[in-house]
């Protein structure tokens, strides 16, 4: 889960990482009183989820509360690479003599964590790797080590910090550290980290990635989702535990495994091109033990994808026999009477597959298309979604 600026900014203050205060708005009054709260000239900020904010418009500065409220109303609703915003940021203007980068990552290349840091911050530190590589330090962090006061003092050095922030950099950096793994981060960016006029070390920036797989020992973390953000499919197919991705096409898909699923994507892509350009529109694994109650809710959740033209269940057999998921089908279908509207393309192989089908083939169902190849039935089902 990627968290919002202020999001990140909070933890990084549990932490001690100097961060400014700052007030979450919705709507421009809420950004003009804010700021009025502040008394000083303020900083309007988008909070979406995608960096570059500032030079899409989306970072301003306003100097009296009248002139927040005015640049709230232009930024609040504004498209920032496809992310509306719907919330600003309003915190104190910072005064800024040098704008520095620093990360830690999760570097799955390399099996390792990495710190990244830069005397060059500011907006685009994929520009500084692209053009001057050496200006951006990268050091290798043993996971078991971690980082202490001597290691981040070697990163600062690898940076070429100045010699007046370098203590407070390193400073800064352990306590990122500590944000990173008490948190269960895999990223943890800041850019940039300022020296204001008087010296001073500031996170005017955060960028924060939690690892969604280390949730169960975070019950706090709960309160970072943006509900209201998620796709709503998303949201149901979360609450319910599955494992679902909205997509852009039109053929609905149900398979078991992620490995099986993937593929499946990539087949309907290709049967689709036949037909128009018909599109998978969902990844939707439901895993090993598939029961009927888990078919329903996965038919459920695509059914309800206005998009959906038709649907693309493709079962391999294994541990749950063809048999039981063939029964699940037509249980999930009983399950939904009304609520099932659109066509089924079903490709069922391996284990007990011809007690399957003919379970199946029995049932006898007004919606359902029984295909024995994964190829064959990827092109029903596109067919089926463009005639639709
Ligand atoms: N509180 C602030 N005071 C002064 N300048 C700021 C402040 N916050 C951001 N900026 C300036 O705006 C730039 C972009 O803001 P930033 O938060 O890094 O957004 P993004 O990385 O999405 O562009 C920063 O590099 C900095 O120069
Ligand atoms: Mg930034």
């Amino acid at each position: 889960m990627d968290l919002y600026e202020y999001q990140a900014k909070d933890l990084f203050a549990r932490y001690g990482v100097p961060v400014l205060p700052g007030t979450v708005a919705t709507t421009a009054d809420e950004a003009r009183a804010a700021a009025e709260e502040l008394g000083t000239t303020v900083v309007v900020k988008a909070q979406v989820k995608t960096g570059g904010r500032g030079k899409a418009g989306g970072v301003k500065l306003a100097k009296t509360p009248d002139e927040t409220r005015a640049r709230a109303e232009d930024i609040l609703g504004l498209d920032i690479k496809g992310h509306t915003v719907h919330k600003v940021l309003i915190t104190p203007a910072s005064d800024i003599a040098e704008e520095y980068y620093f990360s830690f990552l999760l570097d799955r290349a390399n099996r390792n964590f990495l710190a990244m840091a830069s005397v060059e911050g500011g907006m685009d530190i994929e520009e500084v790797a692209a053009t001057k590589p050496e200006a951006l330090a990268k050091v290798a962090i043993d996971p078991i080590a971690g980082v202490d006061l001597a290691k981040a003092r070697e990163i600062v050095a690898a940076a070429k910090f100045p010699a007046e922030v370098a203590e407070q950099v390193a400073d800064v950096i352990v306590k990122l550290w500590e944000t990173f793994v008490r948190e269960d981060a895999t990223l943890v960016e800041v850019n940039p980290l300022v020296r204001d006029p008087q010296g001073k070390i500031l996170a005017l920036d955060g960028k924060v990635t939690l690892d969604d797989n280390a949730s169960f020992r975070h019950a706090d973390h709960a309160e970072l989702v943006d509900v209201a953000a998620e796709n709503p499919l998303e949201a149901e197919a979360k609450a319910k535990g599955l494992n679902y991705v909205k997509l852009e096409g039109q053929v609905g898909i149900i398979g078991n495994g992620a490995g099986l699923v993937m593929s499946t994507l990539d087949v309907v892509a290709y049967a689709g091109e036949e037909f128009g350009g018909v599109k998978p529109a969902n990844f939707l694994d439901i895993g090993g033990g598939a029961s009927a109650e888990v078919m329903a809710n996965g038919l459920h959740i695509i059914l309800n994808d206005a998009d959906v033209r038709s649907v693309f269940v493709n079962v391999f057999g294994g541990i749950t026999a063809c048999d039981q998921v063939a029964k699940g089908i037509v249980q999930a279908l009983e399950i939904l009477g009304d609520d099932a509207t659109k066509p089924l393309v079903v490709r069922l192989d391996g284990n007990n597959v011809d007690e399957g089908r003919r379970i199946l083939a029995e049932a006898n169902h007004p919606l359902v298309t029984l295909v024995d190849t994964m190829d064959g039935a990827a092109r029903k089902a596109a067919e089926l979604a463009a005639a639709n």
